[in-house]
């Protein structure tokens, strides 16, 4: 066999879709051993304390043959936290439950990074279980119901405007998160900067009517979520770090129109920061190709998301357009997804009663698929 033969024999096999999603990847420091990625959802099975314990570990580590998890939204602070039971990184007990998550998922040979929600107002104040204000860029509500603890939707409360000087404060807690979250054996972070929560609404100009250096141009829009993202790659190094984005989305209350001009200086710094991806909620706007987008305006890493089925997650990914993909409600009734992939078998179809709520119903007993 001659070099060339034999590199189109490790790579090459007669079904092309299996090779596009098999293929090794390298994200910035996170080595993939394939490109299926399980996306972020938030499932709150979060134990007393907001600590995840060994039902969140058992879910994640039955996952672990994906290439990558991005684990549920996680709360960096008390202030955080707006949803029934999500686990939080900002106590010693919280990183120890991260820690039992992370051993579960390395010794079954997967690799797992943390994503970081703050919520800012998008709150419903009792599934908090706590008194902690209620924080966003301007003193505007979220229009969208939330479901309280019981799971019947609520409004959310309406928030304080965060002060300039309170700002390098939350920076400094997303770090501290990133540290503690490493030091958790966890192996990245993943900034959520998507669906209308604090990162976005200080991005949007719906939630954003500040008149100082954080509000008033996309410029001056995106400081604030650049500071946290590079102080988040100070904490861990760039290479762990990566950000979710989801440009059009109206989600939480978000002004969907003209997404190129509100993220476009956002991904200015995102790409002057070196991190390791960008994952991107593809809302497939009409004209506006948004993964041909984020190729133009950067060599980042993209991860693609959104309504993903075997064929058009391998294309993606064959025509060079994402270097990976993700599936969330695929994954939640799939522990084995990318073993179904590989063998073309059909995928079991998740029950939305056990999303938000339960214990192990819903969560961790989807079998694997039967030999
Ligand atoms: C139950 C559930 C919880 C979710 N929680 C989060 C979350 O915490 N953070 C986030 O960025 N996206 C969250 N999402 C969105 C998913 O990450 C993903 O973008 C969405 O499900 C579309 O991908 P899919 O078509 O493969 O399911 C959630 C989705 C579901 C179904």
């Amino acid at each position: 066999m001659t070099p060339v033969d034999a590199a189109f024999a490790t790579t090459g096999t007669e079904d092309p879709a299996a090779s596009a999603l098999f293929a090794p990847v390298r994200l910035g420091d996170l080595a993939l051993a394939n490109r299926i990625v399980m996306a972020p959802m938030t499932r709150g099975r979060a134990g007393p304390g907001d600590v995840p314990g060994d039902l969140v570990a058992l879910h994640y580590a039955q996952r672990a043959s994906a290439g990558l998890i991005v684990t549920e939204g996680v709360q960096p602070t008390a202030e955080g936290k707006g949803y029934w039971r999500t686990p939080g990184i900002w106590n010693e007990a919280q990183q120890a439950g991260w820690a039992l998550v992370a051993d579960a998922v390395h010794a079954a040979g997967g690799r797992i990074v943390m994503q970081l929600m703050h919520c800012g107002r998008v709150v419903v104040p009792a599934n908090r279980g706590y008194a902690a204000d209620v924080v966003a860029p301007s003193a505007l509500a979220c229009p969208d119901l939330v479901p309280g603890p019981d799971g019947t939707p609520q409004p959310c409360a309406m928030p304080r405007a965060l002060a300039a000087s309170e700002l390098p404060g939350i920076v400094a807690e997303y770090a501290e998160a990133a540290r503690r979250a490493r030091a958790a054996g966890i192996d990245g972070v993943e900034l959520h900067a998507a669906s209308g929560y604090l990162i976005n609404q200080f991005l949007n100009p719906a939630s954003n009517r500040r008149d100082d250096d954080y509000g008033g141009s996309p410029e001056r829009r995106a400081r604030f979520p650049l500071e946290v993202l590079a102080a988040m790659a100070d904490a861990v190094g760039p290479g762990r770090v990566g950000v979710r984005i989801s440009p059009g989305n109206p989600y939480n209350g978000m002004a969907a129109d003209d997404p190129e001009a509100n993220f476009a200086p956002f991904l200015h710094g995102v790409e002057q920061l070196g991190l390791a991806y960008v994952h991107v909620v593809d809302m497939a706007l009409p004209g506006f190709d948004i993964l041909a987008w984020l190729r133009r305006h950067g060599r980042r890493p993209l991860i693609a998301n959104n309504n993903l089925d075997r064929s058009s997650a391998a294309a993606a990914i064959a025509s060079g357009r994402a270097d990976a993909v993700s599936f969330g409600r695929a994954f939640i009734a799939n522990p084995d997804l990318p073993a179904r992939l590989a063998a073309r078998a059909p995928l079991a179809r998740p029950d939305r009663r056990g999303f938000y709520v339960g214990e192990d119903r819903g969560y961790t007993d989807y079998p694997v698929m039967q030999p």
